[in-house]
């Protein structure tokens, strides 16, 4: 690991991550059907990685997760039936994994590749899915050409890469949003907390366009195809926690697929990235 980000994401995210968490990921996969239904109609992460029938097309199928943080999507992949393979910079996620494991009977038993991914001796051209939630955002970005390229290695020649990641495509409206306080974001305009705050953002600074994952993408992939999340979703945010703002959320989800794409690409939250037929490259 050679990078102050990748030690402050390190440093970050195994302070958030607990075993202790595992208890409710059980109940999760214990009610497969019930979370996929709620998680896939609320919260945009899920509804851009499962979108298209994405639940229908693992069991059986070779799925590697990169960034996989707290480990309930590798533990809904692998409780669908999917052979996971899970990689995060965090060792607290390896140890989440251990206790999945030891506590469910997955048909595989997920396996968890610790430490700096882009040192992996995996062979080449054997998965059919490579998924990250909300992962590539949080490298800089010669790091995440780096994982793109180990993504297209590593597909099988007709797999598939899904990434749901934040979108910025319009400045101005990026610029807005730093300017209104959040949880524990403040706003820009409190100058001195907001440069506390920023020192210890996981975060790098860097482009989280729609152009740019294009960009990046067709340097590996023939194939590189984005969808829009959250033109209207965003305004969820104006509602308070509960049921309201679930139902608006559900309704915007589906509605706002059938605006005009430019509207969606301009005024999305967030974006799924899939690319697809990898250009073949040599260890
Ligand atoms: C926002 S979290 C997302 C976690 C999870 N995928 C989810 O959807 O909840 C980003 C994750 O990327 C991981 N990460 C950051 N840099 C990394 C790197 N260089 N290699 C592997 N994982 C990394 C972090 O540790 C963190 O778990």
């Amino acid at each position: 690991m050679n990078s102050e980000n990748q030690q402050k994401n390190k440093e970050h995210y195994d302070r958030l991550y607990k075993t202790g968490q595992v208890k409710n990921i059980l109940h999760w996969i214990n009610h497969l059907d019930s979370f996929l239904n709620s998680a896939t109609t609320t919260e945009t992460s899920w509804f851009a990685i499962y979108k298209n029938n994405f639940k229908d097309r693992i069991p059986g199928k070779k799925v590697l997760e990169m960034g996989c943080g707290d480990c309930t999507n590798a533990a809904i992949m692998a409780a669908l039936g999917a052979e996971v393979y899970a990689n995060d910079i965090a060792d607290s996620s390896g140890r989440i994994i251990e206790v999945l494991n030891e506590n469910y009977k997955f048909k595989y038993p997920i396996k968890f590749i610790p430490g700096d991914f882009i040192e992996n001796d995996l062979k080449g051209n054997q998965f059919d899915f490579v998924v990250g939630k909300a992962f590539l955002h949080h490298l800089e970005i010669p790091l995440e050409e780096k994982f793109l390229r180990e993504t297209a290695r590593l597909l099988k020649k007709d797999g598939e890469a899904r990434f749901f990641e934040p979108a910025v495509n319009l400045k101005f409206l990026d610029e807005l949003r730093w300017h209104i306080p959040v949880g524990n974001r403040p706003s820009k305009f409190q100058k001195e907390k907001y440069r506390e705050w920023k020192e210890n953002d996981p975060h790098p600074e860097r482009s989280f366009s729609s152009s740019h994952f294009e960009r990046v993408g067709k340097k590996f992939f023939k194939e590189v195809e984005i969808h829009p999340v959250g033109t209207l979703e965003r305004f969820s945010r104006l509602f308070k926690w509960g049921e309201k703002q679930n139902k608006f959320k559900r309704w915007a989800l589906r509605v706002e697929q059938k605006l005009p794409s430019a509207l969606n690409r301009s005024f999305n939250r967030s974006q799924l990235i899939i690319y697809r037929q990898p250009h073949s490259i040599n260890n």
